[in-house]
């Protein structure tokens, strides 16, 4: 057996097939492209799709690759077996209707055992059970003993996905010895245990399963083949698992280095460890390949594998944030297939970390939480806890449920999953609801008739009108024949020049009419096959399926979208070049009265910044350049350098918006002006924080800039009359008139001050006495506390040795406040537990030191009560 690296093997699997004959391709990003049936991409065939079913051609029908995957399905086993990872590179060799198994049975045989010299006694075989000719092919073509050839079902030999080719496989097994097994006599591949180690996969691809379950045959067979490049390096190496194995050992070692753990020396620290090794490869390629951590889709697949790596962290007794370090280590090992991942070094670690930190505070909140629920789980001799308090940690802490499990796990309790994830779905649904108000409820994504919409014959890029034919009325969800004046609904034709909101644009509004009838078009959509549906309301007469009509699009607005689309797209350049290529689009609103975009970057923009962007827009607004729309392949378009959201759904044929030369090229299906000198000019209004890592601009054009141009001129015209002040003396008025403000409040609080003290002789006259301790209980009305202070302390002072209780009125408001002289002040009396008694009486509360204390009342009506009460009050504290 050779002994080869993750690196050479990946080199010799591609040129083996090079050397067949087969075009070696590229990894694809993790993010699919055109296809919502999968998340992220999880086999080699993943997104070649369109290949095996003959809908894209490939010159000579044979391609190989070595592609970047994610599985999330067997999480829980990662850092367990010796196998699983969520992270993986798939080695596949693929024909397209050119060989089948005699080619791929014969090559993957002949890779493994001459150019891995991998022995063929530890070699075995599974085939699906009915195949005889992949049997037959293995026991006389190459000569595999039937001993070692395995017959199984559908579960195990036959491979496919949610949807998509599919097929019976064929798989190559490596017999790793019975010290690795369950000890079973009769252990064979198929058994769950170490022992046998499923190398490669040999799939012949015969059908095409829909999103229904339905399989149907493939013009041609296909193979598809993949084989884990972590595990068959592991073979070679004789390593104990797929993380102990040359490079990908050396991410161990930087954690071993930052916990001073030392692996291998307490077997749940090396889970820890190897979670952390494999989850720290996972977000690195997640967030290269353009996710971002949030609580949706991949974006939670991502939050969870780095939440996942942080809390192993914890185990391991990290306390900081450790996880860019080991990112660091990743980038360095993959650097001779991907050196692109250090280009992106800053905005990768960035968003890592910034999860990380995040995680940290959540963690700490929550685990103490979770620990009260444990313990009183444990006290009440209960094995769960309660399914509404895991959902309150998730809803309200943010604390990840798959989390909350595993904690509940390592304590032997659990909580009913079912239970939770319907409490998720009642509150997602409760937020749906909410978000649909106003719309046409039933209208949702749900309705099978709007899902299975063909697309439409959309002509609204060149024409706001258009005359076609109502094909299909729907009311409340349900076919109709015809909508009558003042009813809802939506109508679907046959041609539309409306567009159906898409890419962040809104859709389109105006009106429909026909001979019998005058219908507001109020909203537009579109479904995932660009089937385009109108939401209306009958003004006047009845329109029925089959009408003929005319459809017009409120032009105006349209004008004002398609502005604020290509300065999206302005904008987007002009951040690049301001803030740097990490920057991407993360989302956008385009409507008629403002545009909104986000994008990928880590801090606030700077007003400096901000203002570079919106003048390198309008700068390009006023060299009037031309926009130009064109159709071209995806590869063309690669070429010619646009830049779009992989999440977009892109046809083979994608359509690319250009400005000038080159100034900004982009896919992008939506409505732009022909000129960008149209738009007039763009004026930024502000830019926020979305999520972590996401900022927010929201900006206008065109004559909304002019609106609020004159808008700022009307308010400096008002306010230069009122001021009587020239416009561009204002700011030096402002701040006159300012120093003046403050020095006229000064003023008047000094007087007050004389003022409110000037009364404190007449109330010298009101001094009582009891146990020899001088006393004054008065009431003031409407004095700010400063003064009230003041005159405390005055009456204080002058009473030389004694207590003072005053109660400030204003309004519905009362203050109590206590001074007691030095003297009395704590040893004697306190001025808190005085003003605390009075209080009381009010119904209010306070306190403070024992010289001096204020209290806020409640019950005006009882102030003079409380007033009298002082004597007694006194009395009752001295004893
Ligand atoms: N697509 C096959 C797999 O992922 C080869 O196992």
């Amino acid at each position: 057996m050779k002994n080869l690296g993750l690196n050479e093997i990946r080199k010799e699997f591609l040129e083996f097939f090079r050397e067949k004959e087969h075009n070696i391709i590229k990894s694809f990003p993790l993010i699919p492209m055109d296809d919502d049936s999968l998340l992220l991409i999880n086999a080699g065939m993943a997104p070649l799709k369109k290949y095996f079913t003959g809908e894209l051609k490939m010159p000579g029908n044979r391609a190989a690759s070595s592609q970047r995957c994610i599985r999330t399905a067997d999480i829980d086993s990662v850092g367990i077996t010796q196998r699983h990872g969520t992270f993986f590179e798939m080695l596949g060799n693929f024909s397209f209707g050119n060989y089948f198994k005699e080619d791929a049975i014969t090559w993957a045989w002949e890779f493994l055992t001459e150019r891995m010299e991998i022995p063929e006694e530890i070699l075995w075989v599974s085939v699906y059970e009915e195949d005889e000719e992949a049997y037959s092919i293995w026991k006389d073509k190459i000569g595999v003993p039937e001993d070692r050839i395995v017959r199984l079902g559908k579960a195990d030999n036959f491979w496919e996905l949610e949807e998509g080719p599919c097929g019976p496989c064929s798989e190559i097994h490596v017999d790793r010895g019975v010290e690795n097994g369950c000890g079973d006599p009769n252990c064979k591949p198929g058994c769950d245990c170490d022992r046998f180690l499923e190398v490669w996969n040999l799939v012949f691809t015969q059908f095409n399963k829909d999103a229904d379950g339905t399989y149907t045959p493939l013009k041609h067979p296909n193979i598809d083949t993949g084989m884990g490049l972590e595990r068959i390096t592991m073979v070679m190496e004789n390593a104990d698992n797929i993380f102990e194995i040359n490079l990908v050992k050396d991410i161990i070692h930087k954690i071993e280095e930052i916990s001073g753990v030392q692996y291998k020396t307490d077997s749940k620290k090396d889970i820890s460890i190897r979670i952390i090794a494999d989850h720290v490869r996972a977000m690195t390629f997640l967030v290269y390949d353009g996710i971002i951590p949030s609580n949706e889709g991949r974006g939670y697949v991502l939050r969870r594998i780095i939440r996942r790596a942080s809390r192993h962290g914890k185990l391991l007794g990290i306390k900081d944030n450790f996880l860019p370090e080991v990112v660091d280590k990743v980038m360095e090992i993959y650097n001779m297939e991907y050196p692109e991942l250090l280009e992106d070094k800053e905005r990768i670690t960035k968003i890592i970390s910034s999860e990380e930190s995040k995680f940290q505070e959540t963690i700490d909140q929550g685990l103490s939480i979770l620990e009260d629920l444990i313990d009183d789980a444990k006290k009440a001799n209960h094995d769960y806890i309660k399914s509404e308090d895991a959902f309150k940690l998730y809803d309200t802490y943010g604390f990840p449920i798959d989390l909350t499990v595993e904690i509940l796990k390592e304590n032997s309790l659990n909580v009913n999953l079912d239970e939770f994830k319907n409490l998720l779905e009642e509150q997602r649904e409760r937020s749906r609801s909410s978000r649909q108000s106003g719309n046409v409820g039933w209208a949702n994504e749900k309705n099978d008739y709007l899902i299975n919409l063909k697309e439409s014959n959309f002509v609204g890029y060149d024409n706001t009108y258009a005359k076609s034919k109502v094909d299909m009325i729907l009311k409340e969800g349900a076919l109709v024949d015809s909508l009558l004046a003042g009813e809802e609904g939506i109508i679907v034709t046959e041609t539309t020049p409306f567009y159906g909101e898409g890419g962040g644009q809104i859709g389109d509004t105006g009106i429909i009419k026909s001979k019998t009838s005058l219908i507001d078009v109020f909203d537009t959509k579109k479904n995932k096959n660009n089937g385009i549906y109108h939401f209306v309301s009958v003004k006047e007469g009845k329109i029925n399926v089959g009408d003929d009509v005319e459809l017009q699009v409120d032009v105006d607005r349209r004008r004002d979208i398609t502005k604020n689309h290509t300065a999206t797209h302005l904008l987007h350049k002009a951040l690049r070049d301001v803030l740097g290529n990490h920057v991407h689009q993360a989302g956008s609103y385009v409507g008629p009265d403002r545009l909104r975009f986000d994008i990928t970057h880590f801090e606030t923009i700077s007003k400096e910044d901000l203002l570079k962007v919106q003048n390198i827009v309008n700068e390009a607004i006023s060299r009037a350049l031309p926009v130009e729309k064109q159709n071209m392949t995806l590869k063309e378009s690669e070429e010619y350098g646009a830049v779009g959201l992989f999440e977009d759904k892109y046809k083979d044929i994608v359509r690319v918006v250009s400005i000038g030369d080159k100034f900004s090229v982009e896919l992008c299906g939506g409505c732009h002006v022909e000129n960008i000198a149209e738009i007039q000019m763009l004026k930024i209004v502000s830019e926020s924080s979305v999520a972590a890592g996401v900022r927010r601009i929201e900006a206008i054009t065109g004559r909304k800039v002019y609106e609020v141009l004159k808008e700022d001129e009307n308010l400096l015209n008002e306010l230069s009359d009122e001021l009587k002040s020239e416009k561009k003396d204002l700011t030096s008025k402002v701040k006159d008139m300012h120093l003046e403000l403050k020095a006229l409040e000064k003023e008047l609080a000094k007087l007050e001050e004389k003022d409110s003290l000037k009364g404190s002789d007449d109330i010298l006259k009101h001094v009582q006495e009891t146990s020899g301790i001088k006393f004054i209980a008065h009431k003031v009305n409407d004095m700010s506390v400063d003064n009230l202070r003041a005159l405390g302390d005055n009456l204080k002072d002058k009473l030389q040795s004694g207590v003072v209780v005053l109660a400030n009125i204003s309004g519905d408001k009362i203050n109590f406040l206590s001074a007691v002289s030095k003297d009395l002040a704590g040893k004697t009396i306190s001025a808190g537990n005085v003003v605390k008694e009075v209080a009381k009486i009010t119904g209010g509360n306070g306190g403070g030191r024992p010289d001096f204390a204020m209290a806020g009342g409640k019950d005006i009506d009882k102030v003079d009560e409380a007033l009298s009460s002082v004597k007694s009050i006194i009395e009752s504290l001295i004893k």
